[in-house]
């Protein structure tokens, strides 16, 4: 089977785009790494495998399109197949995400769609729910708002505080973002409409699962 070429997005720690470079996945070519942050930790696990790795800093540019525009330009120049988000803290515009429709992933830690946007664990804990989980799904012009592709659930422990919550919840992240690439590089993977199909069969997260 032909590997799958990809482009992965980062701005910080880069600990998922590390389970994706150890998952070592046979059907998967990870071209480059690209982070809008020049200190983004993330770009060492890249350098160590040897992948390409571009610094874009969306400071340098004056409006969202300029950047999102130009950092187009920069992925496409690898010939991604899948363009991978992890941990890339930036609004990409809705030319951005058309030109990427059906081939840009993301994962985001909570069971969406509930705690969309930023600061879930600490929201989670306020909330006093005892399940909290990550998400991978299809990036669509709605922050956070794409179909879910896949899910893992964790417990909410009695002592939890940010931190305990927050590694948990990663751990799982950890290993659920791998295997949608993997999905997606054996090709059971599509975007129809706002439906994701895996082998054929239409998933349905969003619908209060
Ligand atoms: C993760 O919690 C991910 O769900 C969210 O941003 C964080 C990135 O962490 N989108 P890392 O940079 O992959 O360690």
């Amino acid at each position: 089977m032909e590997k799958l070429p990809l482009v992965v997005l980062i701005s910080g720690r880069g600990s998922n785009l590390k389970a994706i470079i150890d998952a070592a996945d046979p059907l998967v070519d990870i071209r480059a790494v690209i982070s809008n942050r020049q200190q983004a930790k993330g770009l060492l696990y890249a350098k160590q495998a040897g992948i390409p790795t571009e610094i874009m800093a969306h400071t340098r540019f004056k409006t969202r399109i300029d950047f999102d525009t130009a950092l187009q330009t920069r992925i496409d120049f690898y010939q991604p197949k899948l363009l991978i988000l992890a941990g890339f803290m930036r609004i990409l515009s809705p030319g951005f995400v058309a030109h990427y429709q059906g081939r840009l992933l993301n994962i985001h830690p909570s069971l969406l769609p509930a705690f969309r946007g930023l600061q879930t664990h600490q929201r989670v804990l306020e909330s006093g729910i005892k399940e909290h989980g990550a998400s991978v799904h299809f990036v669509t012009e709605d922050l956070d708002a794409g179909p879910v592709i896949t899910q893992a659930r964790v417990p909410v422990l009695p002592d939890d505080d940010e931190e305990s919550l927050a590694a948990r919840v990663l751990q799982v992240e950890h290993r659920i973002y791998p295997q949608a690439i993997h999905w997606f590089a054996q090709g059971r993977l599509q975007l129809q409409g706002q439906s994701v199909l895996l082998d054929e069969q239409t998933i349905t997260f969003n619908k209060g699962d």
